[in-house]
């Protein structure tokens, strides 16, 4: 069947292409995006790859298909590059739950600790950091810090309180959460567990306690991907942002990945709002117009690419 909606989407990927080559560009995107956005870009992958990957570009054009923090990101390591993000509304409510100056604030009244903040910050948090992480690489880093080092950890309550259980650590927490994430519905996921008995359950641990300890694997997407792949068994409920099921069910085609539904799902799954604000129209103008372009702040990037540099010799 050829629907409108096909052929226009097969016309705009032929767009893109034919600009990528055009301009020289590289599309980034994160695994939580659409999943016709996935299949045109040159690289996918979790908040860590796409922030390596950003390293060996030799492109003069990066366009970030995930959300801002993630182009900025990708901005403060390629400076040099025009770097474009398909819709600049698409934020994050996890680096929305910590602003900058709350954040100085709250570093201030603990004196002598190390900051480590999660990647999901804006480039004014990170550059008031010591360490930046990601949720694959979170524990290691932790773990390669001093036992008796005292360490805030920003901004993520749940990803925070999940690497201290792990780590035997103390860290002290900001209470900021993912709005998707924190939603997860327990009830929901323990009827799906109930249904498929034989499901193993996947689950980031930006998620909340009392589903995490319900989890049969706790992951970044890069980790949850890679557990589905290699594993014996061939049915999975899938606690993340359902977008990640596009690649896992690419991947293992004969597997059956089943989304765990928000508390108040009306799709049966969990999606992120900004994630879904890119487009393959939104992707086709910004390689065209070459806007929105991001910029950060000179003096801010100085200081936000000293604890990415860190990290990326920590991973
Ligand atoms: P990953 O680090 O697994 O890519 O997660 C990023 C993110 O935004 C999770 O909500
Ligand atoms: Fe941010 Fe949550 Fe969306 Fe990830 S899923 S980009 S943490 S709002």
């Amino acid at each position: 069947m050829t629907s409108t909606k096909n052929t226009s989407s097969k016309t705009l990927k032929k767009e893109i292409e034919a600009l990528k080559k055009e301009k020289g560009a590289i599309i980034l995107g994160h695994y939580y995006q659409k999943g016709e956005i996935q299949d045109v870009a040159d690289y996918i992958g979790d908040s860590l790859a796409l922030a390596q990957q950003a390293y060996k570009i030799d492109a003069p054009i990066v366009v970030m298909c995930g959300v801002y923090f993630m182009a900025e990101t990708c901005k403060i390591i390629c400076p040099d590059k025009k770097v474009l993000i398909p819709d600049a509304s698409a934020g994050c409510s996890l680096a929305d739950s910590c602003n900058a100056d709350d954040f100085r604030k709250f570093i201030e009244e603990h004196p002598g600790h190390t900051v480590v903040s999660y990647v999901n910050t804006s480039a004014a948090v990170k550059a008031l950091t010591d360490i930046v992480v990601t949720s694959s690489n979170a524990k290691k880093i932790i773990e390669s810090l001093p036992k008796d080092e005292k360490i805030i950890f920003g901004p993520d309550r749940n990803l925070g309180g999940y690497i201290n259980s792990v780590t035997g650590r103390n860290m002290l927490l900001w209470d900021g959460a993912c709005h998707v994430h924190d939603r997860f519905s327990i009830e929901k996921l323990a009827e799906l567990k109930r249904q498929y008995p034989k499901a193993k359950t996947l689950a980031h641990p930006e998620c909340r306690k009392q589903l995490l300890i319900l989890a049969d694997k706790v992951g970044s997407t890069a980790a949850l991907l890679k557990f589905a792949i290699e594993s014996e068994y061939d049915e999975f409920l899938v606690a993340t942002e359902s977008g990640i099921l596009h690649e896992m069910q690419k991947k293992c085609p004969q597997k059956k990945f089943i989304p765990v539904p928000a508390e108040d799902s009306t799709c049966g799954c969990n999606d992120c709002n900004f994630m879904k604000l890119n487009t393959l129209e939104k992707l086709r103008d910004c390689l065209r117009d070459e806007t929105p372009e991001v910029f950060v702040d000179k003096s801010i990037a100085r200081e936000a690419i000293k604890p990415i540099k860190r990290m990326l010799e920590l991973s």
